[in-house]
């Protein structure tokens, strides 16, 4: 029996329940079967009529548009283009799957999942919560068991054949689904986008876990743990050592080779600094650790600082912006893959994940997540049902496709496992950072001090440093004024091309009597684009991002409570780029 003849044979003429989703397993498990045989599968395209069934089954198209649970109502009549409301982000309609882009290449690809229009979706089911939690450890201490297991199960993956949702190729090729234009939204003709907003978080965390347990499964140990790199750790700033071993698995040639040996550069845009001296190397951690701090320190009480702004269903990943975690983790992509366009593997989001470096990157921005949700006493970090309701598909280590919620991966052990947790004190090392900083100023008497302007009305190209004085909204603001908002700089309007790299640098200063001194003063936090795709055409199109960087504690660190005007310094680093304004407000603390 062809595949297309079992999924027709379910068809019947009424009407059951439009929510209800399942298949009996065992027919799951025949239709899988008959994968497994070599059967062909339904194209995507193909897989456009209505379907009712007997047995539970249903019109798929039903299902996926009721998938918003009790959102699917509304979603059914969501159908106009561009349509954002407030729906929280679903599962793309499955059976309408389209050629992705290679944002660099401009090539059309195929990140179409194998079997996805074959299949029905089950609700996830978070583990129980009483079992012995997995414990991922940090790259550099995994054990020589450890790593032998990784390397056989990364193996078992890549031996799958290329049907097999499994598939190493099939899991990478995930990535690009989600990210290269594969997907609409459901009901929208907004392509689906799991980067630039507070989806990024929950989507990897996801995708990491379904990934760690398709290989458990592989080796047969249901305790298996991935490791992590991490890269926050001064004596792991450096690509680990696991994955340089051309002869393993879990190799892969098409990186900086040049970073092999070198020192991480968290303040990297594809241009290194040569032989760093004893000194040099020094400061460059001390940078690394400053930055690290900063990812924290400024977003503690607004989570869409952190995470990236609120995207609801129908809404493109425009006029968003990235959390201070993603962009931070965006360097990680650059400083991995191959310096040449198109970047390929790490460097281009529609390759990355064909590096297990990517899951090693992505074990600590998952752990990082878990610190962040650590310092707030594990507060929910949004409150609002359009994040905890929104939903992914993903294959499970059972082969079945599962819908997950947002609202069951806050934590790593809902999801049953844990990460054997490196401290560190990038506090401390900032607080040194920052004497070390002024000690040096108060040295260098003759400082030139210039005049400046506002920014003005007009979108400026940001082809070389624009400095601007930018007033503050409200001065001196006492210890409560803190606790109840964030002083944050945006950045707004920023235009570049999607499918290039880019990357620009904010710089805060405290002017004096009205003038700048030649330095820029101290770091801020950066904008870093990596090449994905935007629009379905992947021509680049450019649309508009925004950069929100919280600046209240940074602002005592600079000793400019009082003043009036901040001096902002936008560097240009990599890319071309077009900044529409600069401004400072006030942003109230989330509860
Ligand atoms: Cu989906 Cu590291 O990116």
């Amino acid at each position: 029996m062809s595949l297309s003849l079992l999924h027709n044979a379910n068809i019947i003429s009424t009407n059951p329940n439009p929510l209800r989703t399942l298949r009996t397993p065992s027919s799951i498990s025949q239709s899988f079967a008959s994968k497994r045989l070599g059967i062909t599968h339904i194209s995507c395209e193909q897989k456009q009529q209505d379907s009712v069934t007997t047995d539970g089954t249903i019109d798929r198209r039903n299902v996926l548009i009721g998938l918003g649970g009790l959102y699917g109502a509304a979603s059914s009549v969501a159908t106009g283009a561009n349509m954002a409301s407030a729906i929280p982000v679903g599962p793309p309609d499955l059976t309408k799957c389209q050629p992705a882009t290679d944002a660099e290449t401009k090539l059309h690809v195929n990140c179409c999942p194998p079997t996805y229009a074959s299949y029905d979706i089950f609700d996830f089911k978070p583990p129980p919560q009483n079992s012995q939690l997995r414990v991922r450890p940090p790259a550099h201490k995994y054990n020589s068991e450890q790593l032998a297991k990784f390397k056989e199960a990364v193996r078992l993956m890549k031996a799958l054949p290329d049907d097999d949702p499994w598939s190493y190729k099939n899991q990478a090729t995930i990535h690009c689904t989600y990210c290269n234009g594969a997907f609409n939204q459901a009901g929208s003709n907004v392509l689906l986008q799991v980067h630039g907003s507070w989806l990024f978080l929950p989507w990897h965390r996801y995708y990491l876990y379904f990934w760690e347990k398709i290989l458990g499964k592989l080796i047969n140990d249901p305790n298996f743990a991935v490791p992590y790199w991490n890269f926050d750790n001064p004596e792991a700033m450096s690509m680990p050592t696991m994955y340089l071993d051309p002869t393993s698995s879990i190799y892969d040639d098409l990186r900086n080779h040049d970073h092999y040996s070198a020192l991480l550069d968290l303040n990297y845009a594809y241009t290194d600094k040569g032989n760093p001296t004893a000194e040099e190397t020094a400061k460059i951690i001390e940078a690394n650790q400053s930055t690290m701090h900063k990812v924290f320190e400024a977003t503690t009480n607004n989570p869409e600082l952190f995470m990236g702004k609120p995207i609801l269903a129908g809404e493109a990943v425009n006029e968003t912006s990235f959390g201070s975690l993603e962009n931070l983790h965006n360097t990680l992509h650059m400083w991995s893959g191959s310096t040449v366009s198109p970047y390929h593997n790490m460097g281009n989001f529609y390759t990355a994940a064909r590096d297990t470096l990517f899951f090693g990157v992505h074990g600590n921005v998952d752990r990082l997540w878990d610190y962040y949700s650590r310092n707030r006493d594990y507060k929910v970090e949004f409150n609002q049902e359009d994040w905890l309701q929104a939903s992914f598909v993903f294959y499970d280590e059972n082969h079945k496709l599962v819908k997950c919620k947002v609202k069951d991966c806050l934590t790593p052990q809902s999801l049953g496992y844990t990460y054997s947790v490196e401290k560190q004190d990038n506090a401390r090392v900032h607080r040194k950072y920052l004497k070390r900083r002024k000690a040096e100023k108060s040295k260098t008497r003759s400082q030139t001090l210039s005049q400046v302007s506002a920014f003005g009305t007009k979108a400026r190209a940001l082809d070389s440093t624009i400095r601007v004085l930018v007033p503050r909204p409200k001065v001196s603001r006492t210890k409560v004024d803190k606790e109840d908002a964030t002083e944050i700089v945006i950045i707004d309007d920023i235009q570049m091309e999607h499918s290039k790299p880019s990357r620009f640098d904010v710089y805060l200063a405290k002017p004096i009597e009205g003038l700048v001194s030649s330095d820029l003063g101290e770091l801020v936090g950066s904008f870093v684009n990596v090449a994905h795709t935007h629009t379905h055409t992947g021509s680049g199109t450019e649309a508009k991002m925004v950069l929100q960087l919280g600046i209240t504690s940074l602002i005592d660190d600079i000793e400019a409570e009082h003043s009036t005007k901040l001096v902002v310094s936008l560097v240009p680093r990599l890319g071309e780029l077009t900044v529409g304004g600069v401004s400072i407000i006030l942003l109230a603390t989330q509860d």
